[in-house]
């Protein structure tokens, strides 16, 4: 039974991940290279656990035992030194993915498996740098991770049965819904969320239709949460460029090639809610996208 976590990137997605397991009673160590990030991950961490409270989903005393679980650590080796699982969400690079795995396969004990958040890379890649290839596995969480409900599990090449299943028994144990795919460019969840993202920026592109139009369409007609421009904006407009990429790249077909309106808006540095300015501009405020006047 596994108990002892290693989480390493503590931004986005590594807070939440942290947080869950911790909340579910497990022992987390939280690794990131840069202390600061460490510091407002558990403020993070803290504030969304209130949040909680105010709901009613959680008690203060869960709350303070969950960040007990959790300890930190700026240094790889010695983060996963003692981990039966390390769950990898540094910053989605293939490069600094392969010089993590590279260090956790000298670093980390012999039976540990190792997960990745990754939203795109291919799990069997990162495998081949490991000696333990069958003990590596997609575990891709969604944002955010203590909200969203799905894991979606992706085996690599070489992955075993025994720990996809064991994967599966974990992610029901943090009150998520697992669901397995094979290592394929974009899994499931991008390769059709990220095609429809693009089909939705070039139909602006080719003038089909304003952005309001095409988000409400989506909206009301398919009972989509939020509409695809909307979405691409708080996804990342660069994020959503790069899977596009290895999607098109990974296939070799051209109906990924992502939309040239994309690709300009991300080489203006428009890049979304992140940075102020995608198809909304968020002046306002995260919460009140108004249509960029460039699209009106
Ligand atoms: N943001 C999302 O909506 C989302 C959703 C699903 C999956 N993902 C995936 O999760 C992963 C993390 O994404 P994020 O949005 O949290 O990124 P982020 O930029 O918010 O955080 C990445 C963290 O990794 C740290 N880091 C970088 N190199 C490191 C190293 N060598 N050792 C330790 N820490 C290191 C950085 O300091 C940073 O704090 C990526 O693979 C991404 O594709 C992201």
């Amino acid at each position: 039974m596994i108990k002892s976590i290693s989480v390493i990137g503590a931004g986005t997605m590594g807070n939440g991940i942290a947080h869950v397991f911790a909340q579910n009673n497990f022992k987390v160590t939280l690794i990131d290279v840069n202390a600061a990030q460490l510091e407002i991950a558990l403020s993070t961490i803290a504030t969304n656990l209130d949040r909680q409270i105010a709901r009613g989903t959680v008690t203060q005393e869960q709350k303070q035992s969950a960040l007990a679980n959790i300890s930190t650590a700026t240094d790889i080796i010695a983060g996963v030194r003692n981990a039966e699982l390390v769950v990898e969400a540094a910053t989605e690079d293939l490069d600094t993915k392969i010089k993590i795995f590279k260090l956790l396969d000298i670093a980390a004990p012999a039976g540990c498996i190792f997960a990745t958040n990754t939203s795109s890379i291919s799990i069997t890649k990162i495998a081949s740098v490991t000696k333990r290839p069958e003990l590596v596995i997609g575990m891709h969480f969604m944002n955010p991770v203590p909200v969203m409900k799905l894991v979606e599990i992706i085996n690599g090449y070489s992955t075993t049965k025994e720990v996809s299943d064991l994967i599966v028994e974990l992610s029901k144990q943090l009150g998520k819904i697992p669901c397995v795919v094979n290592d394929y460019p974009g899994f499931i969840a991008n390769r059709i969320l990220t095609p429809m993202i693009n089909e939705a920026i070039y139909s602006l592109y080719e003038g089909v239709a304003g952005v309001e139009e095409i988000d409400t369409i989506m909206k009301l007609g398919m009972a989509h949460p939020m509409g695809p421009l909307r979405l691409a904006d708080f996804i990342g407009l660069d994020v959503c460029l790069s899977i596009l990429n290895i999607l098109h790249k990974g296939f070799g077909n051209p109906k990924y090639a992502p939309c040239p309106l994309l690709v300009n808006m991300v080489a203006a540095g428009k890049l979304g809610i992140k940075n102020g300015e995608g198809f909304y501009s968020y002046t306002a405020g995260a919460k009140f996208p108004m249509v960029n006047e460039k699209f009106k």
